[in-house]
């Protein structure tokens, strides 16, 4: 009880990544300004000549030199996409522009702002912002993940799942706010919003319903069950809890999934930034340490002061894949153990074919780490019943978690290209990796897949398997430390230094077993300005748009590819975008861009509802560089309601 919340940001103007520095601060503790946590000297390749591009890819480039991306024609975009969401691409903008941009024939409109209202009788967020008891019972903020699901059998029925990663208590609070408060209240505007949705009818605008039957938030203080392997682990017990089994809250959730049987669920990304810690080296490897207390948290809640005895393992209950049941508001969530501790970005889960089991695809979003596949132990019930919906629901408490090695073929062929493997890290309930437990293998995680040379990506984000084609993408942002000494060099998988721009990697498991050790992989997309040399587009010579930063990725029925973007401005001087590319057919390659969010945001969700013609995003921490006295964003009411300031909100782009 020390110490208020730091409420000045020492870092702006210095970030050394492509994010605007507030965000660097606020979300990840400044990440890309700290030493690499990956010190375990993992090589990337071993096979692939340093300094080579894909020749292909340079000459894909080269091609089309002076194509701009507004060339792109509406009649173009229609033959190919053929749905209710055909659309000519927009022109890129300059990042300093504070408005939704859609397409020609779309409007947009949100549907659920941070400060909503959730339930019956509770408070609106007013000119003064918000408290701790009101935002408990208000959409929290900085919403990331998203789904929309409609009611089955119905077009008028549904519910909206959004998590809330961080919050920016500069925009939030006034400045002479007291301290507690703001940590209480930030504390409430992190966690889920399960929100109920209605509407008239197919194609409209959806509306959310207060006191819904479903709405809830959950916060950083909700009881989360941990189960698998790891639960009841020493690692995990606490003063406050001697089981080991049940932690308060979730943290800096990122990108999700939706499973087959009808859960959320969702990655703990950066959760060292909530902690005070003394910083050994199993905690380092997370960033964790004695400058992670940028919230002031500790002074309203002393689990995160890590520094004794009490609280040591606080931190090693975060980091996990969380899941939530959105038809339940009374259930537990749950912290899966079994599924691996890092900075998980999310989870996306396909059922596998052959023998029905549960296959998660994760990426732990930081420079220079690893791509997981989790397999589970039990298979699917698809038979619709609720006894099956609840072996489902622990389908992911049990299973073999494997890191993903990367091998290129060469450049000789003039493609990005090779093979990889599945390494085990556990199997069958026992650890895989020499000199670590079950229980440190999982908690641990980390330091597991140092030690079996796995491949060191650039920030692997959101990883997304196809449902037309079983073929898995994986979204690497960007990676400016690339080939920087002392680390990691370019690689046939990660092929520029300095890699700014990002790209995405198209796995496909071999003998279509998404159950199985091994896979091929390409290089789908390598991102940027398609003037840029040694960008390339799934082969595609044609005029795309200028494309940076991949972040979520969604599909659409029709297997086109939706990609949302995390710092295309600081990389190319654009708005954060939502694009969409075809990964088939004469198209292949062809991205087109059809949003781009206000100034300071970033382009969350996405939801892709192709034959309803609606498409959903998340547009998180508009006017992020501003402050409560000075905001640079006036998303989304626009001078209209009682906030002035931006405000993190679920949009819904319809036709007009
Ligand atoms: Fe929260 Fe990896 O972005
Ligand atoms: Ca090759
Ligand atoms: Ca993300």
């Amino acid at each position: 009880m020390t110490q208020g919340p730091i409420r000045t940001l020492p870092m702006l103007g210095i970030t050394h990544g492509n994010r605007n520095p507030v965000t660097c601060h606020l979300r990840c503790g400044d990440a890309c300004a700290k030493p690499i946590p990956n010190q375990s000297g993992a090589p990337s390749f071993r096979d692939v000549a340093a300094g080579a591009l894909s020749r292909r890819s340079a000459l894909g480039g080269a091609l089309v030199l002076s194509v701009a991306a507004a060339t792109l024609s509406e009649s173009e975009a229609a033959a190919a996409t053929g749905n209710n969401l055909t659309f000519g691409a927009i022109a890129p903008a300059t990042a300093d522009i504070d408005q939704v941009r859609v397409p020609a024939g779309y409007r947009w409109d949100p549907i659920v702002r941070w400060g909503d209202p959730l339930f019956v009788g509770a408070p609106n967020l007013t000119a003064a912002g918000t408290d701790p008891a009101a935002q408990e019972q208000q959409f929290g903020y900085n919403c990331d993940y998203l789904d929309v699901l409609p009611d089955r059998g119905s077009t008028t029925r549904g519910v909206l799942v959004a998590n809330h990663e961080y919050t920016n208590e500069n925009i939030m609070f006034a400045p002479d706010a007291d301290p507690a408060l703001v940590a209480r209240t930030a504390m409430a505007a992190h966690g889920f919003s399960p929100v109920e949705l209605r509407r008239s009818g197919a194609g409209k605008r959806w509306s959310y319903v207060v006191g819904g039957r479903r709405n809830r938030r959950i916060t950083a203080t909700t009881p989360f069950t941990l189960d698998g392997p790891a639960a009841g682990s020493e690692l995990l017990k606490t003063a406050a809890d001697t089981t080991g089994r049940r932690a308060l809250g979730t943290l800096n959730n990122c990108s999700g999934g939706t499973t087959p049987w009808g859960t959320i669920v969702s990655g703990e990304e950066n959760f060292n930034q909530y902690f005070l810690c003394t910083g050994d080296e199993r905690e380092a490897r997370y960033g964790l340490g004695p400058d992670g207390d940028e919230r002031g948290w500790r002074t309203v809640d002393p689990r995160f002061d890590a520094t004794g005895s009490a609280y040591r393992n606080e931190p090693n209950r975060f980091g996990w894949v969380v899941e939530i049941d959105p038809e339940n508001p009374r259930s537990t969530p749950v912290k899966h153990t079994a599924m691996g501790r890092f900075k998980h970005e999310g989870a996306n889960i396909t059922i596998d074919a052959a023998t029905g089991k549960a296959v998660a695809y994760m990426g732990d979003d930081e420079r220079f780490d690893y791509l997981y596949k989790f397999v589970s132990k039990g298979t699917f019930d698809g038979s619709g019943t609720a006894a099956a919906r609840a072996a489902n629901k622990r389908l992911l408490s049990a299973g073999d978690l494997f890191v993903a090695r990367f091998t290129g073929d060469g450049l000789e062929d003039g493609i990005n290209d090779g093979t990889g493997i599945w390494i085990p890290l556990t199997r069958g309930g026992r650890s895989m990796v020499p000199g670590m437990t079950i229980d440190e293998v999982l908690v641990y995680t980390r330091l597991a897949a140092d030690k079996v040379a796995a491949t060191p990506m650039d920030r692997p984000e959101d990883v997304q398997p196809s449902p037309k084609s079983g073929r898995i993408y994986v979204a690497c942002t960007n990676n400016s430390k690339r080939g920087a000494t002392g680390l990691p060099g370019i690689d046939e998988a990660n092929p520029r230094p300095a890699n700014k721009d990002g790209h995405i990697v198209e796995i496909t498991e071999i003998g279509g077993a998404h159950t199985g050790t091994r896979f091929r992989w390409n290089l789908f997309l390598i991102c940027g300005d398609q003037s840029s040399a040694g960008t390339y587009f799934g082969g595609h010579t044609g005029p795309v748009s200028p494309i940076s930063c991949p972040d979520n990725l969604a599909f659409d029925s029709r297997g086109n590819l939706w990609i949302s973007t995390d710092g295309q401005p600081s990389a190319i001087g654009l708005d954060d975008a939502l694009h969409c590319v075809e990964v088939a057919g004469p198209l292949r390659g062809r991205v087109r861009q059809f949003l781009s969010v206000p100034a300071g945001a970033e382009t969350c969700g996405p939801v892709i509802h192709d034959r309803d013609g609606s498409v959903f995003v998340a547009v998180q921490h508009p006017g992020e560089g501003g402050s409560w006295e000075a905001p640079q964003s006036h998303f989304p009411d626009y001078g209209s309601g009682v906030f002035a300031g931006p405000r993190p909100s679920v949009i819904q782009v319809t036709r007009r």
